[in-house]
């Protein structure tokens, strides 16, 4: 069995953040979202991975290189543009070959792993299987409508009058019938091959689709909402160490990890919270649910349901919450008069100041 991780995608929602880095590497407890789905495909047995990439290529490329660190053997697929799901399947059909193959969409996040699902598919072999959560919004996935069976019925993507509030998670289990069903498909409304699409094709022609719905936590990491809410989630489950130096004026209270060469000065850290290597915080207060990657600069401030991305600052700007803030970013105090905000902000910026 092999794998195919979508890594392409503008990721439009997580803008300015993706002007520069693939969405997929945007971390979660300091660490990648697309590392969590590539762990959760080896921990399933599974080596041989095709990843598709798009405009940030280079940038996924160095990050997960060739897949040995994970105990995967990965193979890049250039997708010359995001033209679909099932596009992604169409390309891939030479690294596929004749295999079953799980497709993981590179910002999907599921708790727990897929091991279970994957032995579950190896058993039963459907033609196909999908993955199912219930959400409180079905509008922006793809929803699912089951008969009292629970079999799947029909599938519609991103309807604007759901007839469930099943979505579709963003990993599928498909044999060798889902390439005959792409190749049948055209273009959706928003010009793309709809996986969801090729799949419904799959039931019309009577081949078996099961559906499994999941139980535990499950995200599509697409806006920066969505990123604090699994960075909270992963926060939760982390262990409490501290490796780096923490001073005498200082506390760090119940999960907190402090990476080796972070240091804490004067400072009060409540877990759950991740300090990354490098980073320096003094005279602060960094509050649960906060990951504050490597090489950052905490000074007089206080953070709390953050993210910071690797060589930033943050000084002397009072309180900051709900915020995930890029690389090589720098928050400072205006100084002096006029007595105004400074701004030098990128494209798609969002900035809410409390006046
Ligand atoms: C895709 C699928 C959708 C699915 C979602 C899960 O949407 O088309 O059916 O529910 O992933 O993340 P996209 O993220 O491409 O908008």
């Amino acid at each position: 069995m092999k794998a195919l991780v979508l890594s392409g995608g503008a990721g439009t929602r997580l803008r300015p953040i993706t002007h520069t880095s693939a969405k997929q590497l945007v971390p979660v407890a300091n660490k990648p979202v697309l590392f969590y789905g590539l762990e959760s495909l080896a921990e399933a047995g599974i080596t041989e991975v095709g990843m598709i990439v798009g405009d940030t290529a280079a940038e996924i490329e160095e990050a997960v290189g060739d897949g040995s660190k994970f105990g995967l053997d990965v193979t890049y697929i250039p997708q010359e543009r995001p033209l679909g799901l099932a596009h992604a399947v169409l390309i891939a059909r030479d690294f596929l070959g004749d295999d079953d193959f799980v497709m993981y969409l590179g910002d999907n996040f599921v708790v727990g792993g897929i091991r279970d699902l994957v032995d579950a598919f190896r058993a039963g072999r459907p033609d196909a299987q999908i993955l199912l959560t219930y959400v409180p919004d079905p509008r922006s996935f793809g929803v699912a409508e089951l008969d009292a069976d629970g079999q799947v019925i029909g599938l519609e993507e991103k309807p604007e009058h759901p007839r469930s509030d099943l979505a579709l998670v963003g990993v599928y289990l498909f044999t060798p019938a889902i390439h005959e069903a792409v190749r049948a498909i055209g273009p959706s409304r928003r010009g793309e091959l709809e996986i969801t699409h090729a799949l419904q094709h799959l039931i019309d022609t009577r081949a078996d689709v099961r559906s499994t719905v999941i139980e535990g936590y499950w995200k599509d990491t697409g806006d920066v909402g969505d990123m604090l809410e699994v960075n909270r989630t992963v926060l939760e489950g982390v262990r409490r160490r501290v490796d780096g130096e923490v001073d005498d004026a200082s506390e760090t209270v119940g999960r907190v990890v402090i990476e080796e060469g972070a240091r804490i000065t004067n400072s009060r850290i409540v877990g759950p919270a991740v300090i990354g290597a490098g980073t320096v915080v003094s005279d602060s207060y960094v509050g649960p649910f906060t990951s504050i990657a490597e090489n950052c600069r905490i000074t007089d401030s206080e953070l709390e349901f953050s993210i910071v991305l690797r060589d930033s600052s943050i000084t002397g700007v009072g309180r900051i919450e709900s915020s995930l803030i890029g690389r090589h970013v720098e928050v400072t105090p205006a100084s002096g008069v006029p007595s105004a905000h400074r701004l030098v902000l990128g494209d798609h910026s969002k900035v809410q100041i409390r006046s």
